[in-house]
């Protein structure tokens, strides 16, 4: 018995069972929701019997999943998500706000958000006994798939960029999934993976393609919403007049515009069970260079034209978005709005954050570098409560971090030397 009733089209609406569709919508393409059964979840559950379980990670929300827990014990899989929410109250002050916060996803198993995916998709794979788990990846989603498979010895195939960094690319191969390096870009890489898939009959992961990547990232929310129940209570207590309830806003950095949406499907799921009063808002960050789903946004349409995208920030970097549509509806409906960035501003974010402790990859300082013009902007007010996520680590692609720092001297090894530079 499936742990979800079905799917729902988030283009034509129409609903299928789940077993009639595995990928898009067979009429028009669209990307499927899961359809989690929020009656039998509302009946069997209070929120409480949720917060109160204590696992450490993504796995304490399995009664909100649509897969049973995998198979084995206590395997990097079984890690991924619980990650930490850090205040940060120097970069708040530097920017005039009152209340800010950072949730680092660089501490899951493989080092960057894409493992909540990969968790939940490896978890589908076993309950339907796939042989081949496949996934197209600028790196991240690719790495996070042979992490979480290794852990419970999944095969898996990666295609990816050639370009992709080095230390993306030495993971792939180092938790032993077959990789296969494209001569071309992401999209590439991304299409020739469907027809691979199709030909050979293995399960594609592909990021928005597959469904149950939203449903794996939709944790992030969970975790949002349990850590803002503990962090409004303090801090309402101690700074916001009571007639004055600024909703959180969150920030997050878009390639394909499945993180976001999968953020924004863990609060539809809370308030369609009613655990949650209101949406907070949801602001994505793209950068410039990348932007096909922001220039939808602002021009108020769901229409997405690709792009030729060029940014430094590789997990980004997306002609054709394959997630755009709840993408743009992220921000839409929850009164947030899209930010660009020029790759500059990606660079001195990075800087920033490590000032701070925390060391981001380029598309995980995005989220940062666009909250820093938002405040700029007055998009966002001073005492209006923020998160910003860091969707990867640094270590993930060292050169960028190279780009926002000065290298260090070298001296002989004496004292004078050292007197001297001093
Ligand atoms: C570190 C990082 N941040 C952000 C994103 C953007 O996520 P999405 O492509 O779902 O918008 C990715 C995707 O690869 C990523 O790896
Ligand atoms: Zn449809």
């Amino acid at each position: 018995m499936p742990k979800f009733v079905g799917y729902k089209c988030s283009l034509c609406g129409t609903e299928y069972l789940p077993g009639q569709v595995t990928y898009t919508c067979p009429k028009d393409g669209g990307n499927l929701d899961v359809i989690p059964d929020y009656d039998a979840i509302r009946k069997k559950y209070h929120p409480e019997d949720i917060t109160s379980r204590t696992e450490p990670s993504l796995w304490k929300y399995l009664p909100l999943l649509p897969v049973g827990e995998p198979e084995g014990d206590a395997t990097p899989l079984h890690a991924a998500g619980g990650t930490p929410v850090f205040a940060l109250p120097r970069l708040a002050s530097k920017l005039g706000l009152k209340h800010l916060w950072l949730k680092d996803e660089s501490r899951n198993p493989s080092a960057s958000f894409k493992d909540r995916a990969s968790a939940i998709l490896v978890a589908r794979a076993q309950e339907i006994k796939a042989g081949v788990v496949v996934t197209a990846s600028t790196g991240n989603a690719g790495a996070a798939l042979a992490c979480m498979s290794a852990a419970v010895g999944q095969k898996a195939i990666i295609f990816a960029p050639k370009s992709a960094p080095p230390a993306k690319v030495a993971q792939l191969l180092v938790f032993g999934a077959k990789v296969i390096l494209v001569d071309g870009t992401y999209d590439d890489a991304f299409d020739l993976t469907v027809k691979a898939a199709d030909e050979f009959g293995w399960y594609c992961r592909n990021t928005g393609y597959n469904p149950f990547t939203l449903e794996g990232k939709k944790t992030a929310a969970f975790e949002i919403w349990e850590w803002w129940l503990d962090a409004h209570r303090d801090w309402h207590k101690k700074d916001s007049p009571l007639d004055h309830h600024p909703s959180l806003c969150v920030f997050v950095s878009v390639g394909d515009g499945n993180i976001i949406s999968g953020i924004h499907k863990g609060f539809r799921d809370l308030l369609a069970l009613g655990w949650i009063p209101s949406m907070p808002r949801i602001f994505g960050v793209q950068a410039e260079g990348s932007a096909a789903i922001a220039n939808a946004f602002h021009a108020n349409t769901e229409t997405i034209t690709p792009v030729s995208a060029t940014t430094l920030a590789d997990s980004i970097s997306v002609d054709l978005p394959r997630d755009g549509v709840r993408a743009v509806r992220a921000a839409a409906h929850t009164d947030g709005t899209y930010i660009t960035v020029p790759d500059e501003d990606i660079i001195k974010a990075i800087a920033e954050l490590g000032q701070m402790g925390v060391f981001a990859e380029p598309a995980g300082a995005t989220a940062y570098a666009g909250l820093v013009k938002a405040a700029g902007l007055g998009v966002v007010r001073s005492d209006d409560p923020i998160l910003v996520m860091n969707t990867g680590s640094g270590l993930k692609d060292v050169r960028a971090a190279m780009q926002a720092v000065q290298s260090a001297p070298i001296i002989e090894p004496t004292l004078e030397a050292v007197k001297k530079l001093l």
